[in-house]
């Protein structure tokens, strides 16, 4: 059966034009005008554009001793009903577990998805096993990038040797490392001694991972993947001082990527002073939310396109989760939802607001990020022979964001009472129908997974650090007698 988007305006991150969309087993088929098919969707008024594609989630995680709560099915929906269609999670190997173990285990929850997925894999530990297994989770899994926590020290915590190293082995394989940057042993120093002080409560949260912590780490991620000759991307870039670090490495060539999160570009530090405990307690996540003068910065990284991809890092801990940490802050599981509402915000606080074109608004919420993980154009595009993973998105639908009324299994969202105009009127998921006017008709395991292929393969030239590569040995005359 074929399917047709009719009368809408086709917006892709280069393009905007009246046109139609035939759809037809998954694929997008035809565009033009005047298509017929046996379903008709009609766009009247209304953008097709890519369906976002939000590269930073972790769905069921194991996690500060709990499990994420939304799972890949309410996780996956709560995608859709906002008019992501492909998510890419995080798989996270427990310390000595190998990397293979951890897939699987992802592969077992993410049949329940509803749309599709594809993974990170990250190194939480380092020794021959994982640098062995590093190899068929490129070649034969389909999964090109590793993410390195720099924070959670006694956890996910990388050191630098064992970053370094493993930076190394994605240029020989052809993949990108990601980092979570915050310097983790200044963290848990400032944490140990908020805690003495008394300072138990969420907003003790913030003051242990202040922008510093985050400048130093990104800048120091930068350096080493220079050293290792990769490109990067930096996940959650929430400041000015870790903005500050990508701008200028961009700057000089190098190939680093940036993405802040929809939290912390309208969300501020102010909510960690809500006197009601849950509430501040609800909102800690690493890095933390930030001040105005941060907002701004990120903001003007995504307009100048020194930021270059908008995530949630969807993370979604119920209220009586989050009171593990009453008492102590440093117990409180990080992490806050977002998945549902990651487009309606950036669009109505970046495309209404007038900071972005409905262009760009493509182009960080699904082109870009489709392109550095290479799965553009099956993914990110609004072509023929692309996946039809589309939004029908209707600039002057409105609502109310609520709990009562949202899709994620948590109890409670971050973006609750925030106004928004500019919403899905359709949801496609490979050519299925997923959303209908706010009607959610999601089919559990839908979703297929997107293997990739190695995203780099001219990374050697991209290291600005010659001298690693290419010592000179002075040959010498005359050497001295050693002295013992
Ligand atoms: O607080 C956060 N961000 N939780 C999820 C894990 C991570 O650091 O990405
Ligand atoms: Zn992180
Ligand atoms: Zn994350």
């Amino acid at each position: 059966m074929t399917t047709v988007i009719k009368n809408g305006t086709v917006v892709t991150a280069d393009l905007t034009y009246k046109a139609d969309v035939l759809v037809d087993k998954g694929k997008i088929v035809e565009i033009g005008p005047d298509l017929k098919g046996d379903e008709t969707l009609d766009a009247t008024g209304c953008y097709v554009m890519p369906g976002g594609i939000d590269p930073h989630t972790h769905l069921e995680m194991p996690f500060m001793g709990t499990y994420s709560t939304d799972d890949f099915e309410s996780g996956t929906r709560a995608a859709l009903s906002g008019g992501t269609t492909m998510v890419v999670d995080f798989a996270l190997p427990a310390p000595g577990q190998g990397l293979l173990d951890a897939i699987q285990m992802w592969s077992n929850k993410s049949t329940k998805a509803n749309c599709d997925y594809s993974y990170h894999m990250a190194i939480t530990w380092w020794g021959e096993q994982v640098f062995d297994e590093m190899e068929t989770v490129v070649k034969d899994k389909g999964i090109t990038t590793f993410k390195h926590f720099m924070a959670y020290k006694g956890a996910l915590m990388v050191n630098d040797d064992e970053m370094f190293a493993s930076f190394q082995r994605c240029k020989e394989l052809g993949a990108l490392p990601l980092v979570h940057a915050e310097n983790g042993d200044i963290v848990a120093d400032l944490q140990a001694r908020l805690m003495a002080e008394g300072n138990d409560g969420p907003e003790a949260h913030a003051y242990s991972r202040p922008p510093a912590v985050e400048g130093e780490a990104t800048n120091r991620a930068i350096m080493i993947a220079d050293m290792a000759g990769v490109p990067l991307y930096v996940v959650h870039t929430s400041c000015e001082e870790a903005h500050e670090a990508i701008r200028r490495a961009r700057m000089q060539g190098k190939r680093v990527w940036g993405e802040p999160l929809i939290q912390h570009l309208t969300l501020d530090e102010s909510e960690y002073f809500n006197k009601d405990w849950d509430h501040a307690a609800r909102r800690v996540m690493s890095p933390p939310f930030r001040n105005k003068q941060h907002q701004d910065s990120l903001w003007a990284g995504l307009q100048s396109g020194s930021l270059s991809v908008v995530a949630t890092d969807h993370c979604a801990f119920t209220t009586e989760q989050k009171r593990y940490g009453v008492g102590d802050f440093t117990k409180i599981p990080n992490g806050t939802g977002g998945l549902e509402d990651r487009m309606p915000m950036l669009w109505t606080y970046g495309v209404a607001t007038g900071r972005l074109t409905p262009n760009e608004f493509v182009a960080v919420t699904s082109t870009n990020i489709a392109k550095i993980l290479n799965c553009y154009p099956k993914k990110g595009a609004i072509l023929v022979g692309a996946d039809a993973d589309i939004v029908v998105w209707d600039p002057n639908k409105e609502k109310t964001i609520s709990a009562d009324a949202q899709q994620s299994a948590i109890d409670y969202n971050v973006f609750e009472g925030k106004h928004v105009k500019g919403l899905p009127r359709f949801t496609l998921t490979r050519g299925q129908v997923a959303v209908i006017d706010g009607e959610v008709t999601t089919q559990e395991g839908h979703g297929e997974f997107v293997a990739r292929d190695p995203v780099n393969p001219v990374n050697a030239a991209l290291s600005t650090w010659k001298e690693l590569t290419a010592p000179r040995k002075v040959e010498r005359t005359g050497i001295p007698a050693s002295g013992v």
